[in-house]
């Protein structure tokens, strides 16, 4: 299936067969029959979705179709899967588990039937940390479709990817369907970058303008502290910044729930056992925590310490230099003492507000 390609900003769908050497090993009639089969749901479901398939890319059981429209493009990735699920294959004939990736880019064209490239290499790579049956989608096609997916369709954030040759990591997503398979194991990433960012199963929506800001803030200074009424969306805020600046930090990210402690002494020993550092005898919990810290470069955000004092908070004292900490810290019943010190913006809005320490990351 070809037609004229699309060219400017479009969608790449890439898909490929899990374990497919195995499968026409095993029985190369039956692996050939399924391999038919998948190409004719694969074509039916791109052209129904306004797709188009390059002449003769992809290579094997691998295949690339391209959209001028992203959310078209996952729209056709998810009929794909689910179509592919539902399929009653013949006696014999292997269930085809296919891994799918979703890139958003300029297309280059090799010739008048192939496109070439950053946009689909970066496609292939993202289809490579995949598993059968998955759907990944990058940073680049999340951000396009935003809030124009249908109702049953949501984006889960998988943090940021290294991908293999690829300078930039990728904010990755998996598109998500009740009628999809939904858990899988980690991403076959070369070096997933260590977090325990939480993981949020709506789309995140809108706020692009206080991402780029709290972003910039935190990568330029050691302390962003986000202010705001409950419900305003600091916590998520602080999380997807947490997740796009992840793989800047060799280390990782960390995220440190601080709302079910109520005694401050106990936010050094909290920091301990998420960023797992091991017993040291004779040093302090604060030793301890400031050794780790000093030879690490980590992203820590500290969600919810409203209700602990001040000097619960070790990290953000300037003797632990090497920590970024990034955090949701409105000091409880002293917004105007706050708002003095404070050299951040301190309108008052629904959106969570970004204030700075002063001294500078770097
Ligand atoms: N930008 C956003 N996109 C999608 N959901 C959001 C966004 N901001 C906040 N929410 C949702 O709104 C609710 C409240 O946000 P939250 O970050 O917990 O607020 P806060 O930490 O300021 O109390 C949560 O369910 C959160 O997932
Ligand atoms: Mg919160």
């Amino acid at each position: 299936m070809s037609g004229a390609l699309p060219t400017g900003t479009i969608t790449f769908l890439l898909t490929d067969v899990e374990g497919s050497t195995m499968g026409w090993e095993a029985d190369r009639a039956a692996m050939a029959a399924a391999i038919v089969r998948h190409y004719e749901i694969l074509d039916g479901a791109v052209r129904a979705r306004g797709g188009v398939r390059p002449v003769e890319q992809g290579e094997g059981d691998s295949v690339v179709a391209v959209f001028a429209t992203a959310s078209d493009a996952v729209r056709a990735a998810v009929d794909i899967q689910r179509a592919l699920a539902a399929e009653s294959w013949p006696e014999g004939v292997p269930r085809l588990a296919v891994r799918m990736a979703l890139h958003t880019g300029d297309a280059q064209l090799r010739d008048a039937g192939n496109y070439m490239g950053r946009a689909v290499i970066r496609a292939a790579r993202l289809r490579a940390i995949g598993h059968g049956g998955q759907i990944l989608c990058s940073g680049a096609t999340a951000d396009i479709v935003g809030e124009d997916l249908p109702e049953a369709i949501c984006l889960v954030e998988l943090g940021a990817h290294r991908l293999k040759d690829l300078s930039r990591p990728e904010h990755v997503f998996q598109v998500a369907h009740p009628g999809l398979r939904r858990e899988f194991p980690p991403l076959r990433s070369l070096d997933a970058v260590p977090n325990n960012l939480p993981v949020h199963l709506t789309s995140f929506i809108g706020r692009e303008a206080e991402l780029a800001e709290v972003a910039q803030l935190a990568v330029r200074h050691r302390l962003v502290t986000l202010t705001g009424s409950g419900g305003a969306g600091k916590t998520r805020l602080a999380a997807r910044v947490a997740a796009e600046l992840a793989a800047t930090h060799a280390d990782g990210a960390w995220w440190v729930e601080l709302a079910p402690l109520t005694d401050p002494d106990l936010v050094t020993e909290t920091l301990l056992g998420v960023l797992q550092v091991a017993d040291a005898p004779g040093s302090s919990a604060l030793q301890r925590l400031t050794a780790h810290l000093a030879s690490r470069d980590l992203l820590v955000v500290l969600d919810n310490c409203e209700h602990l004092s001040r000097r619960a908070l070790p990290s953000a004292r300037p003797s632990c230099a090497a920590a970024r900490v990034s955090g949701c810290w409105p000091p409880a019943g002293k917004p105007s003492a706050w708002a003095g010190r404070s050299r951040g913006r301190s309108r008052r809005c629904a959106c969570p507000t970004a204030r700075t320490s002063r001294r500078p990351n770097r």
